[in-house]
Formats: C-alpha cells, structure tokens, sequence
C-alpha cells in the first residue's frame, strides 16, 4: 500500500477528528502517502481530495464536528455513482480507503470493497448502532452530554416536584437512552427495540410520585417515540403535565471525552495497519478491549443485539 484516503461520512460524532488524525499520522509513520476526502462521498465524486501532512491534523484531538466535513450522498446510493468513486481513487492511484461513520456510510464501503478497492470501516456514530464493535466512535461522549443535561434538569424538576421527558437521539437503536438512563437514574427509558404501553407508563409516571419521589424521569429515544407525544398521553390518563425536553444536535457536538480520543486513535492506526496487511472489506471494532476485524457485509447485514439485562437493571434500581 503506498497511498490511502480517507473521508467521514453520514451523521457526524465526536472523535471522528481523533480518528482522522490516527489515520493520517499512522500511515505517514508507515511511509505511507495519505489524502483526505472533503464532505464524504459527494466530496469523492467531486474529486475534492487533498493530501494530508502531519500539521494538517495538528490540533484537531480535541475538537468535535469533522475538519474532513461530511454528507449524505445520494449519487453514491447507486450504482454508478459507487463505479465513478472507484474509478476516481484507481485515477488518482490511491490503493486504500478509510471511512469513517455509520451504517449508510458502511454500505458504501461495503459497495467499494466489492469493485476492488481496499477498504476500511470505522464506527463513527453517535447511535451504538454498528454491531460487532462494543462502543462507536462518539457514543460515549454523547451519552456524557445527556447525563449532564439530566443532571441539570432533575434539580429544577425536584424543587418544582414535576416529571420530565428528555428526548434523545437513536432513530433505530436505544442504546443513548438506555445507557444516559441508567446513569443518570430515569425511572422509565423508552427505546425501540422494547414494546412498551403507554398506560403503564403514564401509571408508572403517576406510582413514583404516590411512593415518595419528587421527580420522574422518562428518558425516550427519538425512534421509540416523540416526547411530546408521550407527555400529551400520560396529561391525558393521569392529569400530571410532564414538561419535554428535545436534546437534538446539542449531543453530537463538543470535545470528544478520553474514551472516545482513545478508542478513535486505536482504531485509526488499526484501520491503517490492516491495509498494509492487505486486508480489505472490513470494518474494525473493539470487543472487550480487543481489537477486531469484521466483514462489512456480515456488519451491515447484522442487527446490533440490544442488551436486556442492563434495560432491566436500569428499571429495577429506579424504584
Ligand atoms: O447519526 C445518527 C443520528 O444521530 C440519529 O440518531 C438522528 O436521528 C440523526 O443522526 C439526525 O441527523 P441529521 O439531522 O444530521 O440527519
């Protein structure tokens, strides 16, 4: 492997500069020429690449956001959009690939890999969603944010005695609510991978006031259901007028937290060592501190199992 790119693609999250930065500093080191892709893979297919020096991620650690920008790009859904990005790289005589995102991005990838180009994925979403990778890239520090904002909330619902409806990202997966959950003490966290009913959870709502507590904390996961909703239907069952907070894009940004630097930095060098072994098509993970490779396809194909016993944990210590 003499020259690699990589770009970040869909959604951003923080330690995706972390993991740009692995990847440029680590293949230098290996003698190895590096280009960055600008705004993912609309950026490739407007041939928008420049090469990468060592001061060009100097600085960047500790930042969230992306210095590489991202998109999310229909051409490159298709596929002769995926063809002309092949094509492109072969051009520009680049022998491996870097991306770093979610699942979309992931397809992408997986498409690249099978027209011939050498390519490597990276967990880099907020959402958890990516399986055969215990954390993504982002997952920790956004789930650090909606502890904080939880926190902050809880001392004005307890002086007011009200019941709160935080409201967070994860279109398909619940893994934000269920670990800000547990952390943060939420009595009731609503995700998509558990059917739930709305009359038990109005009463659940409406229980924890009658036994002694002066908040009550729903945390809801955006693909579970909209806040608002929630709240309008427990005002309707019980009369409590729980007040709803959307965190939205707040979560996504900010400095990255160490977790996140340092899984970003392993797996970017790794990504970039696997290539020069001349490994292809796989998307690398960490499994109990381990370092792991998975194929794309498997990964893409897979749906990231949700863990129950820490859902019922998380309902047992909120009594
Ligand atoms: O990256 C995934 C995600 O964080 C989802 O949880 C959320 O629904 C989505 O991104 C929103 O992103 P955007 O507004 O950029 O489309």
């Amino acid at each position: 492997v003499k020259s690699i790119a990589v770009l970040t693609s869909g959604g951003d999250s923080q330690g995706m500069n972390a993991a740009v930065r692995a990847v440029v500093r680590s293949a230098i080191f290996h003698g190895i020429e590096v280009y960055g892709v600008q705004r993912g893979y609309q950026g490739l297919l407007n041939n928008d690449l420049r090469q990468m020096d060592l001061r060009s991620v100097g600085d960047i650690i500790q930042r969230g956001g992306t210095i590489l920008q991202t998109a999310r790009c229909k051409e490159f859904m298709t596929a002769e959009g995926q063809e002309r990005g092949a094509e492109i790289l072969r051009e520009r005589g680049i022998d491996g690939l870097v991306v770093i995102g979610g699942d979309g991005s992931y397809q992408g990838a997986n498409k690249l890999s099978k027209l011939g180009i050498k390519t490597m994925g990276l967990p880099g979403t907020i959402d958890n969603d990516i399986p055969f990778t215990d954390f993504t890239i982002g997952f920790d520090t956004a789930v650090s944010i909606v502890v904080d904002a939880i926190n902050k909330l809880r001392d004005t619902m307890t002086s007011h005695e009200r019941s709160s409806i935080v409201e967070v990202m994860g279109r398909h997966c619940g893994d934000i609510a269920l670990y800000a959950g547990l952390a943060s003490g939420a009595e009731t966290i609503l995700v998509p991978e558990v059917p739930f009913d709305l009359n038990e959870v109005s009463n659940r709502m409406a229980d924890n006031f009658r036994h002694g507590k002066r908040h009550s904390i729903i945390v809801v996961a955006e693909g579970a259901a909209r806040g608002e909703d929630i709240a309008a239907a427990i005002t309707k069952n019980n009369g409590i007028e729980p007040r709803v907070t959307v965190l939205g894009h707040i979560q996504r940004g900010g400095a990255p937290t160490h977790n996140d630097r340092v899984l970003a930095s392993r797996l970017g060098d790794f990504a970039v060592r696997k290539l020069m072994e001349g490994d292809s098509g796989k998307s690398c993970g960490i499994i109990k501190g381990e370092l792991v490779v998975t194929d794309i396809d498997t990964v893409v194909n897979t749906k990231k199992s949700f863990n129950m016993d820490m859902y019922d944990l998380a309902l047992r210590l909120s009594q």
